[in-house]
């Protein structure tokens, strides 16, 4: 009965990034002069799809490792593999495979290096398990550990190798390796409220928000950094499509997310979503701005009755008598049935075990409203039938659960209601004999049952 909180929806590309870590290995640095441009965070999974295909033999000459002789290209390091020094080594975090191809320095010096390090004879060989390893302990911010063997060969290469503290200090200077949630939403929010970024750059960043801000943390974080305020205020826009983004980047931040909810209050979001529906907008602009409307009140009583103070259920009435078409007629009265039965709900007592002070104060903010009483005096008691004309079923079933929850303050109009005697009365007819078809098909109970039982009981109780 409640909103259904939006599927994934424009910003699922996001999910479909592929981050890609390149990890120079720190023995690269050994050739490259502590060179820290080759720590990139990669964020385009194009190349590793194409370069997968390449495999080399990678025919091994020291001991028992397989060494890989690394191209120009990417290819993927098999388990025991190890790669020679100066190679580029990546981990794609999401196949979880390691990838090898020539260095930077491999690369401008081809020849040279290479010729180097073969004569040499003795380059530090690493297996990618090693290497795995390497970047487990790096993350957790323990240096590696050695095996006794392992010690010797470290030691002599050890004055080549950069301390790892030092190696820690570059990557959390260039603020990568792998970005965290609440760094992404920093960069976004900046990037935002930069004057640099244009109108489609900033559409984008309210849809890649979207996507974050489910998670209840990243709605607090969004909130505390100041990213909230900033979606508030860009429902003021006069881009409709930015208007549209932002409400709906509110509405996923919002649910289930009381933290969030009181902020988006005190930052007049109940006014402003408000005055949005009673204005003209694209119906676009009109869901986006109701779901997020829906979330901030859900579980909410405080705003709840600042809603009925501030009119709202008039604006709703209004949007539900508009020319706003049936979608947006269902959603309005599953909204009002939604605050109906939660306070219904809260107010029932015996409820908790161990009745709290929290769980009184909530008795008490839903007693404050008068939901009931302002929607018979405000004439829902003849708008919510309307709906039952839809040819939806289950814009029918919803319908005929809020004339049930409305059924206390409406019960007079709706048994003088001609029309909805009538409607009731075919309505039965045709479910009575879908129920029947249901039931040949061997669906006891089914949906249409569920219907049936709805009007009966409405029926019954308008007697
Ligand atoms: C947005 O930019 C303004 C002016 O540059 C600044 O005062 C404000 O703190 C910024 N807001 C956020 C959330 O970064
Ligand atoms: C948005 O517009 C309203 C009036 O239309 C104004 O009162 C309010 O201050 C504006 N909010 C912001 C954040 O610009």
């Amino acid at each position: 009965m409640m909103f259904g909180r939006p599927k994934a929806g424009p910003s699922s590309h996001l999910k479909n990034v592929v981050i890609l870590v390149v990890f120079s290995l720190h023995f690269v640095d050994i050739l490259t002069d502590k060179s820290l441009s080759a720590l990139t965070v990669v964020d385009n999974p194009e190349s590793t799809v194409e370069d997968e295909e390449v495999h080399l033999d990678g025919e091994g000459d020291t001991e028992d490792l397989e060494v890989v002789q690394p191209t120009l290209l990417w290819q993927t390091l098999k388990p025991g593999q190890a790669v020679p020094i100066g190679s580029h080594v990546r981990l794609n975090l999401q196949t979880g495979q390691r990838e090898v191809r020539l260095g930077e320095e491999q690369l401008k010096y081809l020849g040279d290096k290479h010729r180097e390090v073969e004569d040499n004879g003795k380059a530090p060989l690493f297996s990618t398990q090693e290497l795995k390893n390497a970047l487990k302990k790096l993350k957790e911010g323990v240096e590696p550990e050695t095996t006794e063997q392992e010690e010797t060969a470290k030691e002599s290469v050890r004055s080549q190798f950069r301390p790892i503290e030092e190696l820690k200090k570059d990557m959390a200077q260039l603020d990568i390796l792998v970005e965290t949630d609440s760094q992404i939403m920093a960069r976004l929010v900046a990037q935002f409220n930069g004057s640099s970024a244009s109108l489609e750059e900033r559409l984008k960043v309210l849809l890649d928000l979207e996507y974050l801000v489910h998670q209840v943390d990243n709605a607090q974080n969004l909130a505390s950094m100041g990213g909230l305020k900033l979606v508030i205020e860009s429902l003021n826009s006069t881009d409709h499509r930015m208007q549209e983004n932002a409400a709906f980047v509110l509405g996923s931040a919002l649910s289930s997310n009381p933290v969030v909810q009181v902020e988006a209050v005190d930052s007049g979001a109940l006014q402003k979503l408000l005055t949005m529906l009673a204005t003209p907008h694209p119906m676009a602009v009109k869901k986006k701005v109701l779901f997020a409307l829906a979330a901030l009140l859900r579980h909410f009583p405080f705003a709840q009755n600042h809603f009925l103070k501030l009119g709202g259920l008039h604006v709703l009435g209004e949007l539900f008598r508009g020319t706003g078409g049936e979608v947006l007629r269902v959603r309005v009265v599953t909204m009002v049935y939604d605050m109906i039965m939660e306070k219904e709900l809260n107010s029932q007592t015996g409820l908790d075990i161990i009745p709290d002070t929290a769980h009184q104060e909530r008795l008490h903010q839903y007693s404050q409203i008068s939901l009931l009483p302002l929607l018979a005096e405000q004439g829902w008691c003849g708008l919510v039938p309307e709906l039952l004309e839809s040819p939806e079923h289950d814009w029918r079933e919803k319908a005929l659960r809020a004339l049930l929850a409305m059924l206390r303050p409406c019960r007079g109009h709706f048994q003088h209601d001609r029309g909805l005697t009538d409607v009731l009365g075919a309505l039965r007819g045709q479910y009575q004999e879908l129920v029947v078809m249901e039931t040949s098909l061997g669906e006891e109970g089914g949906y249409f049952g569920e219907i049936l039982d709805l009007l009966n009981t409405l029926v019954l109780r308008l007697k």
